[in-house]
């Protein structure tokens, strides 16, 4: 058994490791560092959390059990899962978190009680009453972002009549059964407006995240971050656990953070989104469907794409989800760097929402040791497409839409995208004329300067790449 004054020492380290850990992942560089951090943080949260408990035989075995089968599963899906499902398997994380929160509340309401009365027990029932709240809109919530990013759900938003309308009368509910709730005398009494909050909270999670389009997921996906913090915090409240509540404000108040980024990145408002049915313009649907692009498709080969690359000065690679799907980044680094010792300036462009989760790109161009100073965002390089000679968009397809700008009745009007059509040549890797993550079409497909290479990225790649090693080298200019 450890004193009191020892594991608050553990808990006060712990939570400094959980922000170097966090300032660690802002950035490339430092994020394995950071992860490590996070690593060391969290095992010895749990070590002391477990030393500092008193544990029944029974209670220890069922630790033992949990930590196990836990653990077990947790090290079998990091290790399975591949990098294209990492976002799924967050959303079900989250969800994970959401239920745990709504089963302290419950067990603390109905579980022994501590002997509070007066402001202490009011405070108690708030903690217990919001606890569960927001974990019962993580947990619907997340299961349904977790069935639309594994396209279990369609991506589509969909949206009930009157929605907002039912959303203002759900908070009045749960607002008027939240003072019921704190007013209940006996546990008994105060059952009925427990129970009928968390159908309403999960029932709000379902709206919400079904009502949101295929293209604005991500701001879901780091808004479901941080509520699932705010429910570790509301957890920490009610078990009296100091770390857990500095942890889950930690992760709450970085998803808010990212939640906002997100928003600016895909130019919405963050008060849409918590409402729901947010990135959902009613007749964006149809009147998109009105406005298909039409002109000539132009495919390129790899050999012309390889002779293409070599003449230019300046190229700008555009990497997508479809670089993720087919792990083309390696092949693609190996290209950037023959083209920059042959005296061609070759950068990467992210959009702040490629790919399936935030950072997705960069960990994929990381992992292929393709070098930081290369890698650009997206507002760092859009001005000067004008300057580029081929824009290269490796399995990209929304964030390179121009209908984003151009079409004000598209359900992706707003976001700001990579003009690469800007570029003198802009060539579009992918297997056939299939829409993206938002199911728009692309008009960019059909622009004069735009020519199509259609085929797997990676075996396209590699054959533009093979290409390019018969050419004489020339060196650096
Ligand atoms: P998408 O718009 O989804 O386009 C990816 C393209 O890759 C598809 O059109 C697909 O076309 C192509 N592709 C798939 N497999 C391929 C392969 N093996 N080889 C070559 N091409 C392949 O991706 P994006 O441009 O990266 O945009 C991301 C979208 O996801 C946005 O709408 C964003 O809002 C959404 N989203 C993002 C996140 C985060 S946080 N990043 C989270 C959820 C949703 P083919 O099938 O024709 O090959």
């Amino acid at each position: 058994m450890i004193t009191e004054s020892f594991m608050m020492v553990a808990y006060v380290l712990a939570a400094v490791l959980f922000i170097l850990s966090l300032g660690g992942l802002s950035n490339q560089e430092s994020a394995k560092r950071g992860n490590l951090f996070g690593v060391i943080g969290m095992s010895v949260a749990m070590v002391i959390t477990i030393l500092g408990a008193h544990w029944s035989p029974l209670g220890g075995v069922l630790l033992c059990v949990a930590l196990v089968v836990g653990g077990s599963i947790g090290i079998y899906s990091a290790r399975k899962v591949e990098m294209t499902q990492m976002p799924e398997l967050v959303a079900l994380m989250h969800s994970l978190v959401g239920f745990a929160a709504v089963l302290v509340s419950v067990v603390s309401y109905y579980g022994e009680q501590p002997d509070f009365s007066g402001a202490e027990r009011t405070i108690h029932q708030i903690e217990v009453y919001v606890g569960a709240m927001i974990g019962a809109v993580t947990l619907s919530g997340s299961i349904i972002a977790f069935g639309k990013l594994s396209g279990k759900i369609s991506g589509k938003s969909f949206l009930i009549p009157g929605r907002n309308a039912i959303n203002l009368v759900g908070l009045a509910l749960v607002i008027l059964l939240g003072i019921l709730f704190v007013r209940a005398t006996s546990t008994s009494s105060g059952s009925l407006p427990l129970i009928l909050m968390i159908i309403i909270s999960l029932a709000f999670g379902v709206h919400m995240v079904m009502a949101i389009g295929g293209a604005d997921m991500p701001v879901v996906v780091s808004m479901l971050n941080s509520y699932s913090g705010w429910a570790a915090s509301a957890t920490g409240f009610m078990l009296s656990n100091d770390l857990l509540i500095v942890t889950g404000a930690l992760v709450g108040s970085s998803g808010a953070i990212l939640s906002h980024i997100m928003c600016k990145a895909m130019n919405r408002s963050f008060l849409n989104v918590i409402s729901g049915g947010f990135g959902s313009v009613s007749n964006a649907n149809s009147a998109a469907e009105n406005s298909e692009p039409h002109g000539e498709i132009v495919a390129i080969s790899s050999t012309d794409l390889a002779h293409l690359m070599m003449e230019a000065r300046r190229v700008v690679i555009v990497p997508g989800y479809g670089m993720a799907v087919s792990r083309a980044q390696h092949v693609a680094c190996e290209i950037t760097n023959w083209l920059r010792e042959n005296g061609v300036d070759v950068k990467f462009a992210i959009h702040p929402v490629a790919g399936r989760m935030p950072g997705h790109m960069n960990v994929l161009l990381a992992e292929a040791k393709v070098p930081y100073d290369i890698v650009v965002e997206m507002d760092e390089v859009n001005d000067e497409f004008n300057r580029v000679d081929v824009a290269l968009v490796i399995g990209a397809n929304d964030i390179v839409n121009p209908a984003a700008e151009d079409d004000p009745h598209s359900p992706i009007a707003g976001m700001p995208v990579l003009k690469v059509w800007k570029a003198k040549n802009s060539i579009v890797m992918k297997r056939s004329m299939a829409s993206g993550y938002a199911g728009v079409d692309n008009p960019l497909f059909y622009k004069e300067n735009n020519r199509m290479l259609f085929g797997d990225a990676k075996k396209m790649l590699e054959e533009v790449l093979s290409i390019l090693r018969k050419y004489p080298s020339r060196g650096k200019t």
